[in-house]
């Protein structure tokens, strides 16, 4: 069985059990601000595990691209990926516990041909007053496990979510493959990091809602959330060694094969690593990230310029990005059709951030060594020396520590935040952009949408309602998200006017005011804003001519006509009585 052979398994088995496929969301999240990737089947899913109805029904299965940024300096070794596949299953209501220990059992025995006898389970053994869950070994029992298979762990392992800060969680039963060699030791179980038991696959009992104040309330509504590492389990189809030496990873290889005219194994680790980032950066590129110093751009920069890295020791020269991103698309779109849809930004993006590096990486690694030299002879690299890597030369801090520690060295990473820190102080001061009220995006892009998104909420209160407020707004690089209250759809009409207003408040080139006013002041003047707890004494006011007036930390445009053309993308439902639109500008 290839990958997509075994999502299409998957998903076969799930859909005669009832269950409606769901596509792919975007690794963007959209609900979900506390986290810059989606690193989970179930994180797009959040609204309706909270309660909210799904079109697709009650029971739902997919598989999900994920990201998850905490280990990209482990990338390297036998398991650790960026980006990972989750196929997973799930109950918003339905079934529970029973039934979704009884579909794993029959998958696992019958498509992924593992016998029970391979099989270890845990269950939650009780911690904070949430009880031990003996129901779930019960169940297990009642599938022939035997008590020496089925193991009670507390909250550091049986217990999964919230993906974010906030959110759905819940005790959990983890399903393990055990070789069935000796324990390592007495203490030995799945928990064990000895490689006897290798995790498959996550079932995790959602009902509860971790709260922004640190509280376990009850959900309205029992879940399943499911989760298996589509590389993982293609690991057993294949009787791969590691997630590389599985058919996901085989056209990858090859094609670095040829690149380097070197044979993986001569380099395993950096074979690895730049296969891991590159396929990593095409799916972030196919959903629209674009490399940046914040933020997703900023995780993408990383990993494009590590694999870089990692390419020039393997004796690549060239700009041969583009070649790998290829393969992945040609490999992955049949599951994930945005990547071919997206191929051509995804080529140009990708070959303009390694052409960029490329022209400083040999001569920042120069310098990096003479370096060495400067630093006195102690093993700390001084932060201003590091500084200079970052500012000439491009190299994320991330990874000149990681050349620091090949050569026995730390770097002075405190020292390093503090210089970058007034670097960006002195280039902010000179544009007045103060950076308050949860705003942290500096780019250029960024800036015109805020803008943007103050005359778009003067435009509906204009056009549609002057009893419109603002419900929530999310700027990336690429749009802006805007919800405001409103229980019906927008007509085409009233979109198309809501677009020529703003469009004409552009044209007309205003200036916009910025000012700090007392409170007081701001109020008297109708000054709007929704995050005004957030705001101290004296607040920043943001005019523009007549048309808007507003409590903003910014940043924001000089004039208006910096925006470029205003083009509404989207207009859809957020939630009960909160409409959503998305929209872009200078294109
Ligand atoms: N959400 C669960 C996990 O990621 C299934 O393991």
């Amino acid at each position: 069985m290839d990958a997509q052979e075994l999502r299409e398994a998957f998903v076969d088995f799930f859909k005669s059990r009832g269950h409606a496929h769901i596509s792919s969301a975007s690794l963007i999240p959209e609900n979900d601000p506390t986290v810059l990737f989606t690193t989970a089947g179930m994180h797009p899913l959040v609204p309706y595990l909270l309660g909210e109805r799904h079109p697709g029904g009650k029971r739902l299965v997919d598989f999900q691209k994920c990201v998850r940024t905490g280990d990209i300096d482990e990338v390297g070794d036998a398991t650790h990926l960026t980006f990972f596949e989750m196929l997973g299953n799930w109950s918003l209501g339905d079934y529970f516990k029973k039934e979704s220990i009884a579909f794993s059992m029959e998958f696992l025995n019958t498509v992924l041909n593992i016998d029970r006898g391979h099989l270890a389970v845990t269950a939650f053994e009780g911690e904070d007053g949430i009880p031990r869950d003996d129901e779930t070994a019960d169940i297990w029992r009642s599938h022939g496990m035997r008590d020496d298979q089925i193991f009670f762990y507390g909250r550091g392992d049986n217990w999964w979510g919230p993906a974010g800060q906030t959110g759905p969680c819940g005790p959990d039963t983890e399903i393990f493959y055990d070789d069935l060699r000796p324990k390592c030791g007495p203490d030995c179980g799945p928990s064990c990091r000895c490689g006897k038991y290798v995790e498959i696959w996550n079932n995790v009992f959602m009902q509860y809602n971790k709260t922004k104040e640190g509280a376990f309330e009850p959900l309205k509504q029992k879940n399943v959330d499911t989760g298996m590492g589509l590389e993982r389990a293609l690991c057993f189809v294949n009787g791969a060694k590691t997630v590389y030496d599985t058919s996901l990873f085989s056209g990858i290889m090859n094609k670095l094969e040829e690149l380097s005219g070197k044979k993986r194994t001569e380099d395993v680790r950096s074979f690895r690593i730049i296969a891991d980032h590159l396929r990593a950066a095409t799916f972030m590129l196919g959903d629209g990230v674009i490399p940046a110093k914040i933020g997703q751009g900023y995780i993408l920069r990383r990993l494009i310029r590590r694999a870089s890295r990692y390419l020039s020791k393997i004796g690549v020269d060239g700009i041969v990005m583009q070649n790998v991103s290829e393969v992945v698309i040609s490999e992955y779109s049949k599951a994930y059709p945005e990547l071919e849809r997206n191929r051509d930004d995804i080529f140009s993006r990708i070959a303009a951030e390694e052409e960029k590096f490329h022209k400083t990486l040999g001569k920042g690694l120069r310098r990096f060594e003479e370096m060495l030299g400067e630093n006195g002879g102690a093993s700390v690299l001084n932060g201003e020396l590091v500084f200079r890597l970052y500012d000439t030369f491009g190299f994320p801090v991330e990874l000149t520590q990681e050349l620091a520690a090949e050569k026995g060295y730390k770097v002075d990473a405190e020292d390093f935040d503090k210089r970058f820190r007034e670097h960006q102080d002195k280039s902010r001061a000179g544009s007045d952009q103060v950076f308050k009220g949860g705003l942290a995006d500096a780019g250029e892009q960024t800036t015109r949408l805020h803008t943007a998104t103050h005359i778009l909420n003067a435009a509906l209160r204009n056009i549609v309602d002057p009893e419109i407020k603002q419900k929530g707004s999310n700027i990336t690089a690429e749009r802006l998200r805007f919800d405001f209250n409103l229980d019906r759809k927008l007509t085409a009409d009233e979109l198309e006017r809501i677009e020529e207003f703003v469009n004409g408040v552009i044209n007309a080139d205003i200036p916009v005011v910025c000012e700090e006013l007392a409170y007081e002041e701001a109020k008297n003047r109708n000054a709007i804003g929704v995050f005004q707890d957030k705001y101290g004494e004296v607040v920043k006011v943001y005019s523009i001519g007549d048309v808007s007036t507003e409590l903003c930390g910014g940043p924001h445009v000089k004039s208006t006509g910096e925006i470029g053309r205003f083009r509404i993308t989207k207009e859809e439902s957020s939630a009960a009585g909160v409409r959503r639109i998305k929209a872009t500008v200078g294109q």
